[in-house]
């Protein structure tokens, strides 16, 4: 079932947003101008609100020569700090751990998430 979570102006580039869709907590991280991903708002270690953690950009390569990686971000539950993937839902450390993701879109200017 597809739902229209708001308009997209509401979505902050770089950041979540927190929906609620049909009886759900889902974090809506927008990645890009129009590129957006949903994960539930529950961490797979032990159950924390996860999208209510620190979002930052996906860094790959050495130190001192760090890159973002591009239309990615990391998510980092607000307990133990586990880090995860927000364009697959897997931990960085172990991608056996994920988040459960929903497909999500931009469809004229709105943010719709599947369920
Ligand atoms: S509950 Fe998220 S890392 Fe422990």
């Amino acid at each position: 079932v597809t739902h229209d979570v708001g308009d997209l102006r509401d979505f902050r580039v770089g950041g979540v947003t927190v929906v609620s869709v049909g009886g759900r907590s889902v974090g809506v991280f927008r990645v890009a101008d129009d590129t957006v991903y949903a994960l539930a708002n529950r961490c797979p270690h032990m159950g924390a609100a996860l999208c209510e953690g620190h979002v930052g950009p996906l860094l790959t390569g050495r130190p001192g020569k760090v890159t973002s990686g591009d239309d990615d971000l990391v998510v980092a539950c607000p307990w133990h700090h586990w880090e995860f993937r927000v364009s697959s839902g897997r931990a960085l450390f172990d991608e056996s751990y994920r988040v459960r993701t929903y497909r999500a879109r931009v469809e004229r200017g709105r943010v719709v998430v599947e369920l």
